[in-house]
């Protein structure tokens, strides 16, 4: 048997996930302020709501979904990625119907890709996304930058870089596929087997390829920007509009398509510049999806959202060597000193902590000296000493860690004592 964790996962033990639990409260938090609300969907789909919904020709379906076939032979995909997952249910659950437009959605949960582990990337990581579906208004697009900002401000992210990009309605698209085609098309077979597929199939792609990111025709390949209509450049001008008035620093880059097939207008990504951050600087990707849910079988409705991993959150913690305080102090160690003590603190446990105190006591039968050593390396801030002695006069002793101060103090007066000593 191979005891060994699958490649690309990682198990998050107790210490570090002080620290995940630290950013899902930032989340949570802000999330509630900028009026977003959890969806919860399944971790795996009908192969084919991300086959369509992501793109045929898009690495992460070609090459990176865990599907496989259930026992009655259905093909199912443990989910990729969470968008076409929410625009599934949101055409389902018929929330287009709901009385609140846009509906505002945010999620958190594991995503699984079979990719090449490295730095920041892995086969299964947890995305928090957003997704604000029955909105077509540039203000909309600001707010979802804004509250991705908002979110890295929040945790103490400072070295980030905002690069936007406008990928156009169809109209301007057909365009720019049209140049792009006439662009590649003579010098195709110089580049990679996936790009001269992508060449009829999704000419955009190609901007987006690894293996031939180098070649001199990447550089001077058509700009979308020199395609959008007239509609299109209005609703880009004013989303760069109000992330000036936010004071939302960006940069534009014509270059920036995406990995995913479903974007039209805007696309944006979060980049960490932190030095030590590793090859991989993305934080976050999102942008506009306006045809996703006519796609899936819905009325034609606007959408925009974004996601990013807590890992490349976490990573770009490290990098800009940020360290969450996220202690956890324990109010009350109850040591004892024989046997009818530790009967006796069993209870006393119990009703500590009911009365909403953290506590924690000896299992292992280890003397008092040891017991009070395990207190301190528990960070305890009171001891209660319990001797069977003592019990018989209904007493116990106090001690104060950080002061070392100790006093004897009656049993029923316990929890009101320990909470004026916990306050104090
Ligand atoms: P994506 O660019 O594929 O977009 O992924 C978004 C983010 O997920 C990345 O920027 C990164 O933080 C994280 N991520 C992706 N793959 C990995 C990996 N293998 N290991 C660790 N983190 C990873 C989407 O998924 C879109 N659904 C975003 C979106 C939402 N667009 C509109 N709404």
């Amino acid at each position: 048997m191979k005891v060994q964790i699958p490649r690309g996962t990682q198990d998050i033990l107790p210490e570090a996930v002080k620290t995940w639990h630290w950013i899902e409260e930032k989340i949570k938090e802000i999330t509630k302020q900028y009026r977003y609300e959890e969806i919860r969907t399944p971790i795996f789909e009908h192969t084919e709501i991300f086959a369509r919904g992501v793109g045929d020709t898009t690495d992460i379906v070609q090459k990176e979904m865990y599907t496989f076939e259930d026992r009655g032979g259905r093909s199912l995909t443990l989910r990729p990625e969470g968008t076409a997952a929410v625009v599934r249910s949101y055409v389902e659950n018929k929330m287009y119907g709901w009385p609140n437009q846009p509906v505002k959605l945010y999620y958190l949960g594991p995503m699984f890709r079979y990719e090449r582990p490295q730095q920041g990337r892995f086969r299964q990581f947890v995305q928090f996304g957003i997704e604000a579906l029955g909105a077509n208004n540039p203000a909309i697009d600001a707010e979802v930058i804004a509250l991705a900002m908002d979110i890295y401000a929040s945790v103490g992210l400072k070295n980030l870089e905002l690069v936007i990009n406008s990928l156009g309605d169809l109209e301007s698209r057909k365009a720019h596929r049209e140049a792009l085609i006439d662009h590649f098309k003579p010098r195709i077979n110089e580049f990679c087997s996936d790009c001269q597929n992508r060449l009829e199939k999704n000419p955009l792609r190609i901007l987006d390829c690894k293996k031939d990111r180098d070649h001199e025709l990447m550089k001077s390949a058509p700009s979308i920007l020199d395609y959008l209509n007239e509609e299109s450049k209005r609703y880009f001008e004013k989303v760069c509009y109000y992330l000036d008035s936010l004071k939302i620093p960006y940069t534009i880059d014509p270059t920036l398509v995406r990995g995913l097939d479903y974007y039209n207008h805007t696309a944006f990504e979060i980049f960490s510049n932190a030095e030590g951050f590793g090859a991989i600087t993305t934080l976050c990707g999102g942008g506009r999806y306006d045809g996703l849910v006519e796609e899936f079988g819905g009325p034609s409705t606007p959408g925009i959202g974004f996601a990013f991993s807590i890992e490349r959150l976490i990573a770009a913690l490290e990098a800009e060597n940020i360290k969450p305080d996220v202690h956890e102090d324990l109010d009350v160690y109850i040591a004892t000193i024989g046997e009818k003590a530790e009967d006796y603190s069993v209870g006393l446990l119990k009703q500590l902590r009911n009365d909403g105190f953290s506590a924690e006591r000896d299992y292992t039968g280890r003397k008092i000296k040891a017991q009070l050593k395990s207190a301190d390396r528990l960070q305890a801030k009171l001891v209660i000493v319990l001797g069977d002695d003592e019990l018989e006069k209904g007493m116990a002793q106090i001690k104060q860690m950080k002061t070392g101060e100790q006093m004897e103090i009656s049993l029923d007066k316990l929890p009101q004592q320990l909470k004026e000593l916990l306050q104090a």
